[in-house]
């Protein structure tokens, strides 16, 4: 063999060897990133994560939730660790049977006993602990009380006795613990803000209680947890966490009735929505509109999304959706509309006066 070939040989085994050794480093990368992407996740801003609480409540979750990922990443590791000593130390057919003395018991009888009834026990201790820290306070240690019914798929808010009705959006002052009643119109659905409190079950005839009190102003993303139906990835919404003042005057707004339409335009949106079946689903207060399947569309216009969460509120988005709700929401309980392009611009410019 020439030198030329030789060379040619060594070159293609040592190839075949990087080849072999990226091959095998392929699944190690992945498995890298996939251990990484929560993580990585949870660094992001305003990020809907237990992991950046805004609230005693979601900060105890956290820590338990690191203790518990502190101690299962430790045990792993330990078992990992004695699985490879196991492994390099194995015995061949030839070895001589194992000593099967008490002193050769010890081991197993800790490891496999002792020290799982004391972890487990200890995480069920922290567990406890946590428990009083995310429950409900009790009515008189509440501020306000707000009641959120889970329809698919949306959220109908309304504030007893303050005669505020809407939807996707809950408003609360800061510093003060809410009490928030849910229930659920059809299915079960699952309230949850994870920057603020844990899931709370939402289940039809059934009402139960979540403290929502934020440390400090903000919006805070919140999402249905339990699988309602085709839309349940799009069951998504806000809370507002706004200094006392702020909060009083939203409310005072809310509570009014619709404005009624200023301009002839405005009029004339009026007259389309309240001469169309909207009205059957929908309430406008102060108008004939009364229906309470759809979300209440008083004060529409100051609301932040549309579709619980899933657009923004924007003049070209409300056009979209009213022209075919379905194709933005498919399965949703809303019918496209089909109306001239003059009616729907009145129609839109109505909507938005809604503040
Ligand atoms: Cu509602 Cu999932």
């Amino acid at each position: 063999m020439d030198r030329a070939t030789k060379r040619s040989d060594h070159n293609i085994g040592a190839s075949r060897r990087r080849g072999g050794r990226a091959g095998r480093r392929a699944p190690v990368t992945i498995g890298v990133f996939l251990l990484l992407a929560p993580i990585v996740a949870g660094c992001a801003e305003n990020d809907q994560s237990t992991l950046s609480p805004k609230s005693s409540a979601s900060d105890e979750i956290a820590r338990l939730w690191w203790v518990m990922l502190i101690a299962s990443a430790v045990i792993f590791g330990v078992v990992l660790v004695l699985l490879f000593v196991a492994v390099l130390r194995r015995r061949g057919p030839e070895s001589p049977p194992l000593s099967s003395g008490r002193g050769g018991l010890w081991i197993p009888a800790v490891g496999g006993i002792v020290v799982p009834i004391v972890v487990l026990a200890g995480l069920f201790a922290l567990t406890l602990r946590t428990l009083p820290k995310t429950s409900p306070a009790s009515a008189s240690a509440t501020g306000l009380t707000i009641e959120v019914v889970g329809r698919q798929w949306f959220w109908d808010v309304s504030y007893p006795g303050k005669d505020v009705r809407t939807a996707n959006e809950l408003h609360i002052p800061v510093g003060v613990p809410v009490n928030v009643e849910v229930s659920s119109a059809d299915v079960v659905h699952s309230f949850w803000v994870p920057e603020l409190n844990r899931k709370i079950d939402m289940i039809p005839g059934q009402t139960n209680r979540v403290t929502l009190e934020a440390d400090q102003a903000g919006t805070y993303r919140g999402q249905c947890a339990e699988f309602c139906g085709l839309q349940h990835a799009h069951m998504a919404f806000y809370v507002v966490a706004e200094p006392r003042a702020k909060f009083d005057t939203w409310l005072a707004r809310e509570s009014n009735p619709a404005a009624p339409p200023a301009t002839p335009e405005l009029e004339r949106g009026q007259q389309v929505l309240l001469g169309s079946a909207c009205v059957y689903c929908h309430t406008i207060d102060g108008t004939n509109a009364s229906g309470k399947i759809g979300p209440d569309l008083t004060h529409l216009a100051s609301r932040m999304s549309l579709g619980a969460g899933l657009l923004p509120n924007s003049k070209g988005y409300l056009a979209g959706w009213i022209l075919d709700p379905q194709h933005f929401k498919p399965g949703n309980k809303m019918p496209g509309t089909d109306l001239s392009g003059s009616d729907l611009q009145a129609l839109l410019a109505y909507l938005e006066s809604l503040r």
